[in-house]
């Protein structure tokens, strides 16, 4: 008898986790007698040239604490459907019919889309258009709507914790101003809880525009209290309050999203004009992204991938899996992608930060 067939592929920017999640969704899937077929470089592998992968138990084995994706994966290309916040663009038609055609053509009944934000529009696009697939939500940046945390967003924080600490010694040795950049497009989780979790003194994140007179003055405050080294965070996306754009590095802009960074540059020039410190800036860039994954992010990768072979079960196509208040569950994927998930500025993490004296940079 021929046995039921399903897809997975990995779509968007790499995290820590996704192997976790692919071993799960194959060994759950070989339990019920399942053949799982993994799809390369993302909605890329459903189109022509069709490529990818039969998965069983043995090859998934000893992937969990593999950082990457085994498939590959690609963040821009054909099947972009979101260009910056909330600008949408459909699939042209032609590319549905394609993935439909692959899908019949290797008798494959549903299809699971390991992504963030843009794979899972495009996977809920597919849906509408009569794609049998499912949603496991990634990301390191952690903006996913509708889940508490996405797989990845861990294991950036503890880089970025373990950079804070290096680079905290020697800009005491130095007496410097240490400015460390870091990833986040529109959200600045991974700045707020790295930041935090390693001890630095300002934290600018795009929920809160910041004034480069409020940093000068906390820098000079520091000085004036004996502390002549000051850490900053600062999130990729994070804009001064008196010039709302994005910081691009300058060669590096592209069509629809622009490819952010060198906002830690613009801040080196300015605070070290404002307040004569000798500063220096950081970018940690991809470094966040890639490496094995934490224990956390594993098992939500488990958890994650195991539960999507659940949604299939039970055929319920459209749906993400999620992680709310400590429970897996699962949601629309309508519901994750309508808005990004920002940081809550009265969230106990802001709250805890201020408490301390951390500044974020707009007092
Ligand atoms: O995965 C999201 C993200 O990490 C953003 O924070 C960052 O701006 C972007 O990916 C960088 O992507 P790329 O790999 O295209 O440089």
């Amino acid at each position: 008898m021929k046995r039921y067939r399903i897809g997975v592929l990995t779509s968007g920017g790499d995290c820590p986790g996704l192997n976790a999640a692919i071993r799960a969704v194959v060994c759950s899937a070989s339990l019920l007698g399942w053949e799982v077929f993994g799809f390369i470089d993302g909605f890329e592998g459903l189109i022509s040239p069709v490529r990818y992968q039969i998965l069983n138990e043995e090859d998934t084995q000893g992937i969990i604490s593999l950082g990457g994706t085994i498939l590959g994966t690609t963040n821009r290309g054909r099947f972009t459907t979101k260009t910056g916040i909330g600008e949408v663009m459909r699939l042209p038609a032609h590319l549905i019919d394609e993935v439909k055609e692959t899908l019949e053509g290797l008798g494959i009944g549903a299809i699971i889309c390991i992504g963030g934000d843009g794979s899972l529009t495009a996977a809920q696009q597919l849906y509408e258009e009569g794609v049998p697939i499912v949603g496991v939500p990634k990301t390191i940046d952690n903006d996913l709507s509708a889940t508490d945390y996405t797989f990845g967003f861990y294991s950036a924080v503890e880089f970025v914790c373990r950079s804070l600490d290096r680079l905290r010694t020697t800009a005491a040795s130095h007496r410097r101003v240490m400015i460390v950049e870091v990833m986040g497009r529109y959200t600045g989780w991974i700045a707020l809880y790295g930041g935090l979790a390693g001890g630095a003194n300002l934290i600018l994140i795009p929920e809160i525009p910041f004034e480069y007179s409020k940093i000068a003055y906390q820098v000079r405050k520091r000085i004036a209290e004996g502390n002549f080294q000051t850490m900053i965070v600062v999130a990729e996306g994070a804009r001064p309050k008196e010039d709302p754009y994005y910081v691009v590095e300058e060669g590096k802009e592209r069509p629809g999203e622009p490819r952010l960074g060198g906002v830690s540059r613009q801040l080196e020039r300015v605070i070290h004009q404002m307040t004569g410190q000798d500063t220096r800036a950081v970018v940690l860039g991809h470094l966040q992204r890639g490496g094995e994954p934490t224990a956390f992010d594993r098992n939500l990768g488990m958890m994650f991938g195991a539960a999507a072979v659940g949604l299939i079960r039970e055929k319920r196509f459209g749906y993400m899996v999620s992680y709310r208040e400590g429970k897996i569950g699962s949601v629309p994927i309508l519901e994750a992608i309508k808005e990004l998930k920002k940081v809550d500025v009265h969230c106990p993490e802001i709250q805890t930060a201020r408490a301390m004296g951390i500044s974020f940079g707009e007092e």
